[in-house]
């Protein structure tokens, strides 16, 4: 992790409260720590940093304890980064949700974070258009796949064809990307470890439907966004499940409750500070959807609505 980050750091466990964490460095490059621990001393939390990687997520400290989700499967690590970097492939079919999401944010300065940033195509992006970028994500596997690319500009994988067969393949970047203004680190989207406005750019990406608490991570983007000169993008195609969480924490998709109906609607209302939603208020600058693509093999593709809201304040 960039020692750069570490001014912006917070324990995620003590949250509403904020307190700083103290860095114990025990191998370090180039700025970079690639081995330590950041300890609070408030609640005597620990969060390891091993190989370059911050364990920030108090859910899950130490990857050891880590569960492995869907998302840390081969097949899964496959499909995403089809998906984030297929135009880079050159590969047939391949949607432009990417570019579709990046022209809907405009230049800006200060830091950029990217909430479920998976493998960290829209990380990069972000990183074109502000100083700094993050990516945070509670997946081991796709934090490392991020961390490669950010490192070495190129990812060797293996695109799913049939069955056991898979192809081999090189995922490199545009030279002309800056990447070294980008870090990857595991954390929870509804317990961010990060201080209150830090960022100008915010992105939630098809994460809200994921989380257990999807209120809590939109409460979350809007403490640690700027009270003002900020730019946020959501996007979400509303997939609620009850393998995620109960019906009366989704924000759409019931026939009753607070957030009944349309999911967009909901999202908006609560933007704009409605029916007790958030403060400061954002302002809706523009939304529709994104025709957003995943490949689990060479004949399988799944087509995704993602209703995007831009909103500034
Ligand atoms: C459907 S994927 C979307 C990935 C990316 N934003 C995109 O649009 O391509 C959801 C992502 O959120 C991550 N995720 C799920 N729950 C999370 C949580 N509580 N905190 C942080 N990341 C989470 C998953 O690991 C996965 O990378």
């Amino acid at each position: 992790m960039k020692k750069k980050v570490l001014e912006m750091l917070i324990c995620p466990r003590c949250l509403p409260e904020e307190h700083d964490l103290d860095p114990h460095m025990e191998m370090e490059e180039k700025g970079d720590i690639l081995e330590g621990l950041l300890s609070c001393a408030h609640c005597g939390r620990e969060y390891p940093i091993q190989n370059g990687i911050a364990f920030l997520d108090p859910n899950s400290p130490h990857k050891t304890e880590t569960a492995p989700s869907k998302y840390e499967e081969a097949p899964v690590l496959s499909s995403y980064m089809w998906s984030h970097y297929g135009d880079l492939l050159r590969e047939e079919n391949v949607s432009t949700a990417y570019s579709d999401w990046n022209d809907l944010m405009g230049p800006l300065s200060g830091v950029a974070i990217d909430a479920g940033s998976a493998v960290g195509r829209f990380t990069f992006e972000l990183a074109q258009k502000c100083d700094f970028a993050i990516g945070i994500d509670n997946s081991l596997s796709f934090i490392r796949t991020a961390r490669e690319l950010m490192l070495t500009g190129e990812k060797e994988i293996r695109l799913k064809q049939e069955g056991h067969v898979t192809r081999k393949t090189t995922v490199t970047l545009p030279e002309s990307w800056k990447i070294s203004n980008t870090e990857f680190l595991i954390a929870d989207a509804q317990r961010l470890p990060f201080k209150s406005g830090s960022f100008s750019s915010l992105a939630s990406l098809n994460l809200v439907d994921k989380v257990p608490k999807p209120i809590k991570h939109l409460e979350e983007m809007n403490r640690v966004a700027k009270p003002e000169h900020a730019q946020f993008l959501f996007s979400d195609p509303f997939s609620w499940s009850e393998e995620v969480t109960d019906p009366e924490n989704w924000l759409g998709g019931t026939l009753e409750g607070d957030h009944s109906g349309n999911g967009v609607e909901n999202v908006m209302d609560i933007l704009s500070g409605r029916k007790n939603g958030l403060r400061p208020r954002w302002n809706i600058e523009k939304n529709g959807h994104v025709w957003w693509k995943i490949r689990t093999h060479r004949n399988h593709f799944e087509l995704i609505r993602s209703c995007f809201v831009k909103a500034n304040r």
